[in-house]
């Protein structure tokens, strides 16, 4: 390892965009595939992993979606995301916030309690044995309708102590903020924090819309906003977190190459960025190798990865105590590695 990559792999870290569908390894979904008697598209492993090339959002996504379609049983969800925390755990990640996409499983018939279950079983059981907290964010689907979005909501009020926030993910363009504006009314007023994926593919208004119809706390990608210096002023004015995926941007063609990549110019012009890996299992890695890509494309010094993992606390849904005991955990290590690594 070298000295950047040792730095890198041993700071405290936060993950605040993460698809529990996109840690969907294929060893493992082969593994499911096997036992729930599903055949998969592809003959082998690495006939799967050839696939993984995307020229846009949308190719991902019809891979992503049929990849999730083995997922049936609760044991399946479990295994799922207790693979992703434990690895996750490995790369010194302190604290995660998970999305998952209950539509997808439901609109194949699965029941939304044993999505819920599989995956509140894992991040308790990953609590208690490895130490590692982490929250649950539900996301909706924005290439469905309103209505749809509504009874997704219902459904998910019995789960309401298992959830934090609200999200909106899927196809971006043409499926404006705004088509959701009173479901996630809905959800303020319950009580939830909301988010929402804009400025991946989708223009700087999507941008305006989730922060002035929707309200989120965070933006998801964001990374058109740098094309409105408005929307930047804003969004520094606010300090409001950009959750930025690096290698998701490069391997969805959001970013030319990863050394045109925006996230240096975010923390220059003092904008809430942080690092994520959006579906590790088909973008090639997860928080640590995030950060390393960024790092050697933008030539990141140490201060600005340390900034960019104090970011992730600052920006989490932890409550403020423990931010600022995490943060503290950041500027400890600084400390302990300054001349050593
Ligand atoms: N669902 C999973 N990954 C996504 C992404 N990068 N953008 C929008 N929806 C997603
Ligand atoms: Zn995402």
């Amino acid at each position: 390892m070298t000295t950047i990559e040792k730095f890198i792999a041993g700071i405290p870290k936060a993950e605040l965009h993460l698809h529990i569908e996109g840690t969907f390894e294929p060893e493992l979904m082969f593994e499911i595939a096997r036992r729930n008697h599903i055949k998969l598209n592809y003959s082998s492993v690495d006939e799967l992993k050839a696939a993984y090339n995307f020229n846009n959002l949308q190719e991902f996504l019809d891979i992503y979606y049929s990849g999730a379609n083995v997922l049936i049983e609760e044991q399946d969800f479990y295994d799922l995301t207790y693979s992703y925390l434990l690895r996750i755990h490995s790369q010194n990640v302190l604290h995660t916030e998970i999305f998952f996409d209950p539509q997808t499983h439901t609109s194949r018939g699965i029941l939304f309690s044993k999505v819920i279950s599989g995956i509140h079983r894992a991040m308790e059981e990953a609590q208690e044995k490895l130490g590692i907290s982490s929250q649950l964010i539900l996301s909706f689907l924005r290439h469905l309708s309103e209505k749809d979005a509504f009874k997704t909501l219902e459904e998910a009020l019995p789960y309401r102590s298992w959830i934090t926030a609200f999200g909106l993910d899927s196809s971006e363009k043409g499926n404006p903020p705004a088509k959701f504006e009173r479901v996630f009314s809905k959800a303020c007023e319950l009580g939830f924090s909301v988010v929402a994926h804009a400025g991946e593919e989708g223009p700087p208004e999507y941008v305006w819309e989730a922060l002035n119809l929707l309200k989120v706390s965070r933006i998801d990608h964001g990374n058109r906003s740098l094309e409105d210096p408005i929307l930047v002023e804003e969004l520094v004015k606010l300090q409001l977190p950009l959750t930025v995926c690096p290698l998701s941007n490069q391997k969805l063609k959001v970013v030319k190459d990863m050394t045109k990549h925006p996230l240096k110019t975010m923390l220059e012009k003092g904008m809430m960025a942080t690092v994520n890996s959006d579906d590790p299992a088909y973008f090639g890695g997860y928080m640590n190798e995030n950060y390393l890509a960024v790092t050697l494309a933008l030539n990141l010094s140490k201060q600005q990865i340390a900034q960019l993992a104090k970011n992730s606390f600052a920006s989490s849904f932890l409550d403020e105590a423990e931010k600022l005991t995490m943060i503290e955990k950041v500027d400890n290590y600084l400390v302990s590695t300054s001349g050593i690594i």
